[in-house]
């Protein structure tokens, strides 16, 4: 990873971690087991990529992070709350997430639901309600609107409505992409386009080419996931390995050979960098930040 994008991780990790734990309900607050779930879920883990990209577009717009906190918030809670449910006995089964106990391990299955579905909610509510986003209802509501499309049955909950139906199956390569474009790639392009729309005079063209932009790295996310899944250690990723192959889940590794998998990653990248050719050097970040999607160890 470039320096200037490790010092940017930093910044971002600890900006959003704050915000989140503003936003977040407190654990005294009743249901005290459903608050204590959500908070335990989304504290102190992940990458935090999504608000990283929200915060790297806004440097290419020239929009201030502090603008941009109610937009990195409402994507990380709906990541958090899209991975609470994968890691669902009914979903991937999985025990171990961010390093520690899945929810429904560490409290029950009951609550991993409903910590799910209040972080969902807590989503919105965030979009249509943070002071920081400094955006007009209308502004808003289009914010709303385009994270609902991301996250509901047209994007992340198709896509892993899609991947629970694959299970054993091969798909032809369009069908692999149709899946992770929705079941990864529509929650990333989001975190872009959402910060786009912060950026109330912004020019369709470069609204356009950043949209082009978060569609390559969004796949190249999940290519990459895939790769890993086959390639890293339980200890590094801070989930279980193995489990794709483990589940029978059609991969890109399953469908094109690792080394056709990392091709793809490489091409996406290459493909996502052309869109920022109409940028100087306010995209470098996002520019980084691709690379590092394809090359990160976790
Ligand atoms: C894992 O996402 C699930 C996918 C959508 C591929 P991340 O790799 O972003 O997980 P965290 O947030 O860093 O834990
Ligand atoms: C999950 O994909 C995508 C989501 C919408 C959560 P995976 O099932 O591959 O994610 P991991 O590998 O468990 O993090
Ligand atoms: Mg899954
Ligand atoms: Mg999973
Ligand atoms: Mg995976």
């Amino acid at each position: 990873m470039s320096n200037a994008l490790k010092d940017y991780l930093s910044f971002c990790q600890q900006r959003v971690e704050n915000a989140l734990a503003q936003r977040l309900p407190k654990t005294a607050t009743l249901p005290q087991k459903l608050h204590e779930a959500m908070r335990y879920c989304v504290l102190d883990g992940g990458k935090r990529t999504r608000p990283l990209l929200a915060y790297c577009t806004g440097e290419a717009l020239g929009i201030a992070p502090e603008r941009l906190d109610g937009i990195a918030c409402a994507v990380e809670f709906i990541h958090v709350y899209s991975l609470i449910h994968d890691d669902l006995p009914a979903m991937d089964d999985d025990a171990l997430r961010r390093g520690k106990a899945t929810c429904h391990i560490a409290y029950d299955e009951a609550t991993a639901i409903l910590a799910g579905d209040g972080l969902q909610a807590l989503a919105f509510e965030v979009l249509a309600n943070d002071p920081t986003l400094e955006a007009p209802a209308a502004a808003r509501v289009q914010m709303i609107t385009m994270l609902a499309k991301a996250s509901g049955s047209f994007g992340m909950v198709g896509g892993q409505a899609i991947d629970l139906d694959s299970v054993g199956m091969t798909l032809n390569l369009a069908e692999l992409e149709n899946m992770h474009i929705h079941k990864t790639g529509a929650l990333i392009r989001a975190s872009v386009n959402l910060a786009c729309l912060a950026k109330a005079d912004i020019d369709s063209h470069i609204a356009a080419q950043l949209d082009g932009y978060a569609k390559c790295i969004g796949l190249s996310f999940q290519v990459k996931d895939d790769i890993l899944d086959e390639e890293s250690d339980t200890q590094t990723l801070g989930k279980t390995q193995g489990k794709d192959r483990d589940h029978n889940k059609p991969t890109y590794p399953s469908l094109l050979g690792m080394n056709g998998a990392k091709q793809k990653a490489q091409e996406l990248h290459e493909k996502a960098l052309t869109h920022l050719s109409i940028f100087g050097s306010e995209a470098d970040l996002l520019r980084d930040l691709s690379l590092y999607i394809i090359q990160r160890s976790h």
